[in-house]
């Protein structure tokens, strides 16, 4: 990727800063993949990412929404995401946010508990209408990925445990006001190994023939979650996730009746490597053994690295002098705002202009104000 660093000088920083051409290419990308099979629908994991006017592109390709929240509900509405293409998950749905989705007349509600479905057959009573629901199965594949985000194991918050199936749909069976039209799962994110997805579709597969030898069932639409990684340690090298691989992966493993629609809820793979978090180097320290870059984006606005470890590619963006070893580190007080230990860039000095990479994605959506720190702003490149 290249940067306007010429165009950065004069601007506040830390902030985000979002390739625009670079995120059409990916949404394009991922939208002509899946299009080559029939029946495939993308919806865009809003909690990747909610910055609006990143919404609004994303809006305009055609893809739909996963939401977990009313707020990401309204914020796919607001970004002009049609209702039908909205698809909402979540342990702890409240009240409030059943109503005002059923009010907007989304699609489908992954529910996750016989509790919550309960409280949407109230709700969809007293709003007159009928929800469309998506059973969330927990189908016990375990990612190869971070435990934080490994979300498929049978012992989960989320989802309903494979052996209760029956249970819970002979309940929705006794609902007046709920259709069940689907069967939902995900097993994690940050995921690479085609493996994992190849293990789900099998899960998959099982269940669908366990569903029409049993009961003679056929739901219309699966929901196969997200979970498709990045390359975050080469993000020059592989700026487009291999979605050709991604798609090709499902078409070749899962098993479809006649006419079965198949979803995608991928929120990392489309916007992460747009994004960067852009940062300037307050200090150079120099301890006894190391050298420390205190630059002046804190945990607060890319907590990831103190989260889950993640690692994020950083380069001096206005040095070009020999590589030095650094640990670059934030100012907020705690001792896990590091962003990388024992990390080579450019020698640095105070002042230098640096970007840590594949920043798009679970990064300003997670940033946070502690220690009364501003929320980091978003600069797009049409903004330049
Ligand atoms: N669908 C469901 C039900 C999910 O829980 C998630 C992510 C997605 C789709 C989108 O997954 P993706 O395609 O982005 O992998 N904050 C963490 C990631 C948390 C993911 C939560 N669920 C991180 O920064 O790595």
């Amino acid at each position: 990727m290249r940067f306007p660093i010429e165009k950065f000088s004069n601007i506040d920083t830390p902030f985000y800063y979002y390739d625009v051409e670079l995120l059409k290419k990916t949404l394009d990308c991922a939208k002509s993949e899946a299009g080559k099979y029939k029946g495939f629908h993308v919806h865009y994991a809003i909690k990747a990412n909610f910055n609006p006017r990143l919404l609004e592109i994303i809006s305009s390709t055609g893809l739909g929404a996963d939401c977990v929240s009313g707020g990401e509900v309204r914020a796919a509405l607001n970004a002009g995401i049609s209702p039908e293409k909205i698809v909402f998950a979540g342990v702890g749905k409240t009240d409030k946010e059943i109503a005002f989705s059923l009010d907007n007349g989304i699609f489908c509600f992954n529910v996750e508990s016989i509790p919550e479905i309960e409280a949407i057959e109230t709700l969809a009573a007293e709003h007159n209408v009928t929800a469309q629901v998506a059973i969330r199965i927990n189908p016990n594949v375990g990612a190869h990925t971070h435990s934080n985000i490994t979300t498929g194991l049978a012992e989960n918050k989320f989802g309903i445990n494979y052996e209760q199936i029956d249970e819970v749909i002979d309940f929705i069976e006794k609902m007046e006001h709920i259709q069940l039209i689907g069967l939902h799962f995900h097993i994690g994110s940050q995921i690479l190994v085609m493996d994992d997805f190849i293990a789900l579709c099998g899960r998959i597969n099982e269940l669908q023939e366990l569903l029409y030898d049993t009961r003679g069932i056929v739901l219309p639409h699966i929901n196969v979650g997200g979970g498709l990684g990045i390359r975050y340690d080469a993000p020059d090298k592989y700026p487009v996730p291999d979605f050709e691989l991604y798609f090709a992966t499902y078409a070749n493993n899962l098993k479809l009746h006649e006419g079965q629609q198949v979803h995608f809820e991928l929120g990392r793979s489309l916007v992460a490597q747009c994004g960067s978090l852009i940062t300037r180097v307050t200090y150079i320290k120099h301890g006894t053994c190391k050298k420390f870059a205190i630059v002046d984006a804190g945990m607060n606005d890319l907590v990831r690295p103190a989260l889950y470890d993640a690692y994020h590619h950083i380069e001096n963006l206005t040095s070009d002098k020999e590589g030095e070893i650094y640990d670059i580190v934030g100012p907020v007080c705690e001792s896990s705002d590091v962003f990388c230990k024992d990390h080579k860039i450019a020698e640095s000095k105070r002042g230098d202009i640096l970007a840590i990479r594949s920043a798009g994605a679970y990064g300003e959506a997670m940033a946070f104000g502690y220690n009364c720190r501003e929320l980091p702003k978003a600069v797009l490149s049409t903004d330049l």
